[in-house]
């Protein structure tokens, strides 16, 4: 039951997440528009909750909003207020000048700041006693992603009568490079609150594991976690998930498993198959001149995706006379993202200067080297361009998993198209029909960017029905059943066939 005087709501099923689905957007002439939020989360989520009748509790993505909740496309918003110094020291600093950094294994330095992590700790208490506040007794809260490591742990000590469960969107790192973090031994508590805690990767949830043991010393066996609890609190608890120790002490049992999140693959294909999006994309071909063959990349623009790798292997092609700009070009979305934050601000210079060089030197006046596009785009147009795309490169340095590569892979329909996939997205794991690359040995990814541009029509098709199958058969309605499903019953075989 609920701990005495604490206040319950009435969602069986309440999502938290820094992010809204839906960004709050004032107009010029000072109109509200709330608008689909950028991000690989809303697009796996969205469809849902959209079948759940739950809550969505989370932040507008502007400064000191305090929009009381309301639906949106059948879906109940619940927002969390940010002032503009927890944007700064939470949102922009901890999560993601620190955080962020070190989960994907410092390809840019980690900021640990005391006075970021203190503003991490006050935003997580606030998300929690908001989600506890809407949550109907004995309901399930599914907490998402890094910014809220802390979530799990406060909400069990305000409400011991919800199931909770956590997913982590991005890696969990070695505990060689986790153990730089001076607040390591928090976030591993915070996150062991869950009853479930959900990974990209078994790696991912083997680092988590390893940590568990190495900072705490708890007992693990498997993918079961025993965190030892006082009776006060195992009465609270469901009764199946507390046993006692060998030792004798009582202890709840925390999962930590594998759950390779995915997309709505049926919601691209079916947009893929509108004749006003198949012309559109040959409207693209066209624009760029009919070049034979067109590249793709698709980035938020992030230090973790490997563009600068990407753009370096292209240029060097084009250097050595491999391929040219009028059989050749490469489009390059990278949608604006974090674009305070200093790391992000010196990332944006080196790719538009690279790519200023890039076309400097090799375009033609009829010809472009790279289409270089700064913005966001509707998932019409998206789509449209992976149908207009030969080659898709996703050559990221360290990715969660990249539904990137999935959405191109679920739009392509005509079973044509390669896929040149990075190793280290957790995409990788499951997408073996990709060429799959080292994004960090240049030489090979030239290598494999060749062997794209002149794969048979037979082999393009062998590889792309291989990947298309496993995206239409694991879906993100499989990827959420199969977590809300083993967050129920954790003992029930998972449905979600693991990979390796
Ligand atoms: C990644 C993270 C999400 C995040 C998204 C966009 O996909 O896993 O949690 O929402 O990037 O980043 P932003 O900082 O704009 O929310």
């Amino acid at each position: 039951a609920p701990r005495p005087n604490t206040p319950v709501g009435t969602y069986d099923l309440v999502v938290v997440s820094n992010r809204l689905p839906v960004d709050k957007v004032t107009r010029p002439d000072g109109s509200v528009e709330w608008r689909t939020s950028p991000g690989g989360l809303v697009t796996a989520l969205e469809p849902v909750m959209k079948q759940a009748d739950g809550a969505w509790v989370g932040w507008a993505g502007v400064a000191d909003d305090e929009s009381e909740p309301f639906e949106h496309d059948d879906i109940s918003i619940v927002p969390v207020t940010l002032s503009a110094a927890d944007i700064e020291e939470y949102y922009e600093g901890f999560s993601n000048d620190t955080l962020w950094p070190l989960y994907h294994d410092v390809i840019a330095p980690p900021t640990y700041h005391r006075e970021w992590w203190e503003s991490y700790v006050r935003v997580n208490q606030r998300f929690a006693e908001k989600a506890a506040s809407v949550t109907a007794t004995d309901g399930t809260v599914w907490v998402q992603d890094y910014q809220l490591q802390l979530v799990p742990k406060i909400l069990r000590e305000l409400r011991p009568d919800l199931t909770i469960g956590f997913f982590n969107h991005i890696p969990f790192p070695a505990y060689g490079i986790f153990s730089q973090l001076p607040w390591r031994a928090q976030i591993i508590e915070g996150l062991l609150g869950a009853d479930l805690i959900g990974f990209q990767r078994a790696a991912d949830a083997g680092n988590f594991t390893r940590a568990v043991r190495r900072l705490l010393s708890f007992t693990t066996k498997g993918t079961a976690i025993d965190v030892p609890i006082d009776e006060e609190i195992s009465e609270a608890i469901e009764p199946a998930r507390v046993s006692t120790s060998r030792r004798g002490s009582l202890v709840r049992t925390v999962h930590a498993r594998h759950f390779p999140i995915s997309i709505d693959t049926q919601s691209f294909e079916d947009l893929a198959r509108r004749p006003d999006i198949q012309a559109r994309a040959k409207e693209i071909r066209a624009g760029l001149g009919n070049p034979k063959v067109v590249m793709l990349g698709v980035d938020r623009l992030d230090y973790t995706k490997g563009i600068g790798h990407r753009l370096k292997a292209f240029g060097e092609l084009l250097a050595d006379g491999a391929v040219t700009v009028e059989d050749v070009t490469l489009v390059q979305v990278a949608s604006p993202s974090r674009e305070r934050v200093a790391a992000y601000q010196q990332l944006r210079d080196e790719v538009e200067l690279t790519v200023g060089r890039i076309n400097g030197d090799y375009s033609s006046i009829s010809h472009t080297a790279i289409s270089y596009l700064h913005q966001g785009y509707p998932r019409e147009e998206m789509v449209a361009l992976y149908l207009a795309s030969d080659v898709m490169l996703v050559t990221a340095l360290r990715d969660g998993m990249n539904l990137v590569a999935k959405e191109y892979v679920a739009s392509r329909f005509d079973d044509d198209g390669v896929l040149v996939l990075s190793e280290f997205a957790g995409a990788a794991d499951e997408l073996k029909s990709a060429l799959l690359v080292n994004p960090h040995d240049i030489d090979g990814l030239k290598e494999s960017i060749l062997e794209a541009i002149q794969m048979t029509k037979s082999e393009r098709t062998k590889r792309m029905r291989a990947l298309r199958k496993r995206v239409r058969d694991y879906d993100v309605s499989r990827w959420s059943t199969a977590f809300l499903s083993t967050l129920t019953d954790p003992s029930g075989t998972p449905s979600y066939v693991a990979t390796k």
